[in-house]
């Protein structure tokens, strides 16, 4: 991190937008006047601008019980219908919503009068099936147009959908099904990705199998056909799409509901062991996904192709790819498989065939372009583009330049987007036709969002110095809790600065990230400061891939840290103890193998340790606290730090030579 940071600090490159983007730009400087005369009002007037209200609201928070808030609290609202019927009520029906690709290279392409249609239908397939407000489903597909249609179902008839990305494990599944007592499964036989067919039906039956524990919540198992491979069916239980679909009734009218009405679940990784199920709410997290996706993106809907790469397993999918762009009525590229399938090329062959005009993506996936070589895109007309995003780690000032030399032909400006499950939507970022761009930097929060960075004891730092990143006021999009589990929700974000230590009338929402001010006075993010690390931009918590370790029969301990990688941002790196009595029944190499295979098992392939490294004792403090900063130093090969702390010194020799 020291290396990081001295690096930052020499940037010294910077990018002002163009006139012309400057002068067509949908925020202007007006939006930070507005936002800092009356934040609140601000607010009221972009939730009322930006959205229809069944029932209009007339208060706009209420924070009298913090951290639980409420936002718009007497208005109602359809979330379905603000991205649907009204768009079509308004004239748009013919307007594309989705130009999707699949990863074979078959097509769709629905209109937001399409979209509006299928929705209804599947509105009135869930209510056929009991399904009511406030009742939760799963949705465990591919990146289809059903499973965009599945959420905004489960959205308009007030349920409460919980998307559990398609890359992860029964086990996954089932917690997720146990957690929200969830009543209904929408899943696929399977779904393209790498050129292959991968199912996706039997880790729901595994994750529902009765014998496992007891008895499950779920009733029904609505299947869409996508990968056309054999299923196994259970009868009575199992029900496909399109049969529903084919008899379903085309009416349907959206109900308001309050806008506090729960609108999903999500679960994230946090520093235990137990995924959070991250609480979100309808008009105050759509008026932060319409906010932010129109003026951070500088949307045109009657005339930009957005593309945003996230799978709707993450929240950048639920915000950024089915909420916010769809509020906004946006003609968006959806596409089902990977970037190098059949080839390197194929993100940048789907720019130039749609002509996007924004794009959305990973840093992760930048440097893996960057690697492919600059001849892969430059062999295609990528001049449609005229923005470009980053979003899930800091994105390192090299890849920063590449991007915007190679893939934005050095013209686009890119907003470096800062946002968490948590907060819903982008809290910090440069705004395109305003900031003059400093790569690597997230730079400046968006008006109407209150960040600081603190030191421990919750005072704001000095320009040029570094702390903890916080939000300071509650915000529309803010998370309403955790899943049934209020006291971790205190705990977890709102502990380390709490009201009364502060001298305030309220606490701090702490995000889990370290950050520098610089002397601008702008935001550098710095990574995580807890045991939560992020591979390829995807969270994954220490202590959860620690216990799917241990829960291994050869495995007696186990301690998991982050380790810098070139591409993936940081790696799964393990130190594993062996049973004594497990040691000479498997090669080391066998074990290892055995250990990958497992984590996949237990939590998806994104969990897959990268190193697995066999050690015969863990560095640990006088009162048994693993060291992680040791093991951190081990797994990135440098000089072993400060041991002074240790039990027993002699462990790190042990391990650096094991
Ligand atoms: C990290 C993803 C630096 C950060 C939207 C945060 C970032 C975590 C950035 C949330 C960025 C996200 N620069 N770091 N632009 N965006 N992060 O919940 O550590 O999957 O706390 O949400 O990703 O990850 P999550």
């Amino acid at each position: 991190m020291a290396d990081n940071i001295d690096n930052l600090l020499t940037e010294t490159r910077r990018f002002a937008p163009s006139d012309e983007f400057t002068a067509n730009a949908v925020a202007t400087s007006a939006l930070g006047e507005a936002a800092r005369t009356d934040r609140l009002a601000f607010w009221a007037d972009q939730s009322r601008d930006l959205l229809s209200w069944q029932k209009p609201f007339t208060q706009v928070l209420d924070w009298t019980n913090p951290p639980f808030a409420k936002w718009f609290a007497d208005g109602q609202i359809n979330v379905a219908y603000n991205c649907l019927d009204r768009h079509v009520e308004a004239g748009n029906g013919d307007r594309v919503a989705l130009h999707w690709e699949g990863e074979p290279g078959d097509t769709r392409t629905i209109t937001y009068a399409e979209l509006t249609a299928d929705v209804k239908k599947a509105a009135n397939v869930l209510l056929s099936l009991g399904v009511r407000a406030g009742d939760r489903v799963i949705i465990y597909l591919p990146l289809i147009p059903e499973a965009i249609v599945s959420m905004l179902a489960v959205a308009r008839i007030g349920a409460v959908h919980s998307v559990v990305f398609g890359g992860f494990s029964a086990e996954s599944i089932r917690a997720r099904v146990d957690d929200a007592a969830a009543k209904l499964v929408i899943t696929a036989d399977g779904g393209w990705r790498k050129g292959a067919v991968s199912a996706l039906k039997p880790a729901v039956d595994e994750a529902l199998e009765v014998s496992a524990h007891g008895s499950t919540s779920v009733e029904k198992v609505i299947v869409i056909k996508r990968g056309g491979n054999e299923v196994a069916w259970q009868e009575g239980r199992d029900l496909w799409w399109h049969d529903l679909m084919a008899e379903a009734e085309p009416e349907h009218v959206a109900e308001g509901f309050d806008a506090e009405h729960p609108l999903f679940i999500l679960y994230t990784s946090g520093t235990t062991g137990k995924p959070k199920g991250i609480l979100h709410t309808s008009g105050g997290y759509l008026t932060g996904a319409a906010y932010t996706h129109k003026n951070v993106f500088d949307l045109h809907p009657e005339s930009d192709v957005y593309w945003s790469t996230a799978d709707i397993g993450w929240i950048t999918g639920h915000t950024y790819v089915v909420y916010g762009p769809l509020a906004n009525g946006a003609t968006q590229v959806v596409y089902e498989g990977t970037p190098d399938s059949p080839e390197p090329g194929r993100w940048w062959d789907l720019i130039e065939k749609y002509k996007v005009s924004i794009f959305y993506a990973a840093p992760t996936a930048i440097r893996s372009a960057m690697k492919a070589g600059r001849q892969i895109p430059g062999s295609r007309d990528l001049s449609s583009l005229r923005l470009l995003g980053s979003v899930g780690e800091p994105i390192n000032p090299e890849a920063w330049v590449w991007y915007r030399d190679v893939i934005g032909g050095g013209k686009t400006p890119i907003v470096d987007t800062w946002w968490q499950t948590e907060t819903g939507s982008i809290m910090i970022s440069a705004l395109p036709g305003l900031t003059t761009l400093k790569p690597g930097s997230a730079q400046v929060p968006l008006p109407g969002v209150s960040i600081d960075v603190v030191d421990d004891k919750g005072l704001p730092v000095g320009n040029g110095q570094g702390g903890l990143l916080v939000i300071t006021e509650p915000w529309p999009s803010m998370l309403r809790g955790i899943w049934g589990d209020p006291e971790r929700f205190k705990e977890t974000y709102w502990s380390k600065f709490e009201a009364a230590s502060l001298g305030k009338s309220q606490g701090y929402y702490f995000a889990g990230d370290g950050a520098r001010k610089d002397e601008d006075g702008d935001i550098w993010l710095l990574g995580r400061v807890d045991d939560v690390m992020n591979v390829s931009g995807h969270r994954l918590s220490t202590a959860e891939i620690e216990s799917a370790l241990v829960s291994h029969p050869i495995v007696a301990e186990a301690a998991v840290v982050g380790a810098a990688d070139e591409t993936t941002g940081q790696a799964v790196v393990a130190f594993v103890i062996l049973r004594t009595s497990q040691v000479d029944t498997m090669t080391p190499e066998d074990a290892v193998a055995a250990l990958r295979a497992h984590v996949a098992h237990e939590i998806g392939a994104i969990a897959k340790p990268r190193t697995v490294m066999i050690v015969q004792e863990l560095p640990k403090t006088r009162s048994g606290k693993i060291m992680r900063r040791l093991l951190r130093d081990v797994a990135e090969g440098r000089e072993i730090g400060d041991t002074t702390t240790l039990a027993d010194t002699s462990v790190m020799n042990a391990i650096k030579i094991g």
